[in-house]
C-alpha cells in the first residue's frame, strides 16, 4: 500500500504566538487516522493569518513535499485578518466549489454561524487543497461529509491511492467505463 503525504497548515495569530494551544493539527491527524488505512506521512505547519506566507507554505506543502492532500484549518471566516480562502484561490489551478457547498450545508445542522465560513477546495498539480475552519470540534463536522469523495479526486489528479478504513467511512469511486 503506498503511503500517503498529508500537508496540515494551521492558521492561527493566537495559536502561532502560544496565546492558546494549538488543537486543530491534533485533530486533523486523528480524523484522516481513522478514515484512511495507508500509512499516512504528515507535515504540519502552523502559521499566523498572513497571506504571503499562506501561498509561500501551500506551495512549498505541494510543489516540494509532494503532498496530495493539503488540509488547511482557519482563517476562512470574515474577520479581518481572515484570508486563507483568497491565498487558497492564489496558488490553485483550479476550484472545487462543490466541498464548501457541502461543508456548509452539513455545517449548519450543528451551528447556524456555519455560513460564516468561505472554506473551499482546490488543486494545484497533483495536490487537492481543502480548507476547514479553524474550531477543532468543525474538523470532523467538515472532513466527515466530504471525505467519501477525496480518495477519487485524488485519484484523477494521479496523486496516491487512498484506501478507507470502511468500519469508519465510506467512500464511492464510480466504477470504470
Ligand atoms: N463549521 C462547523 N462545522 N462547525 C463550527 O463550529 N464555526 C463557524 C464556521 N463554520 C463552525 C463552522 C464559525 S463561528 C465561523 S466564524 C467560521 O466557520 C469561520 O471560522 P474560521 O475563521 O476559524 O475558519
Amino acid at each position: 500500500m503506498q503511503s500517503i503525504n498529508i500537508g496540515i497548515l494551521t492558521l492561527s495569530d493566537r495559536a502561532s504566538a502560544g496565546i492558546y494551544e494549538d488543537k486543530a493539527t491534533c485533530e486533523v491527524k486523528n480524523v484522516l487516522q481513522a478514515y484512511i488505512k495507508n500509512e499516512l506521512i504528515f507535515h504540519c505547519e502552523l502559521i499566523p493569518d498572513e497571506y504571503e506566507k499562506i501561498i509561500e507554505k501551500l506551495v512549498f506543502l505541494s510543489d516540494e513535499k509532494k503532498c496530495d492532500l493539503i488540509i488547511t484549518t482557519g482563517g476562512t471566516g470574515p474577520a479581518l485578518r481572515d484570508v486563507t480562502p483568497e491565498a487558497t484561490q492564489a496558488v490553485c489551478d483550479k476550484m472545487l466549489p462543490g466541498f464548501g457547498e457541502l461543508m456548509r450545508m452539513q455545517s449548519l445542522k450543528y451551528v447556524p454561524t456555519a455560513i460564516l465560513s468561505r472554506q473551499s477546495a482546490g488543486i494545484r498539480n497533483k495536490s487537492l487543497i481543502i480548507n476547514l475552519p479553524g474550531n477543532p470540534k468543525a474538523i470532523k463536522e467538515c472532513l466527515e461529509p466530504i471525505f467519501p469523495a477525496v480518495p477519487y479526486c485524488i485519484d484523477l489528479i494521479e496523486g496516491a491511492y487512498i484506501e478507507a478504513r470502511e468500519e469508519n467511512i465510506s467512500i464511492f469511486r464510480p466504477k470504470k467505463k
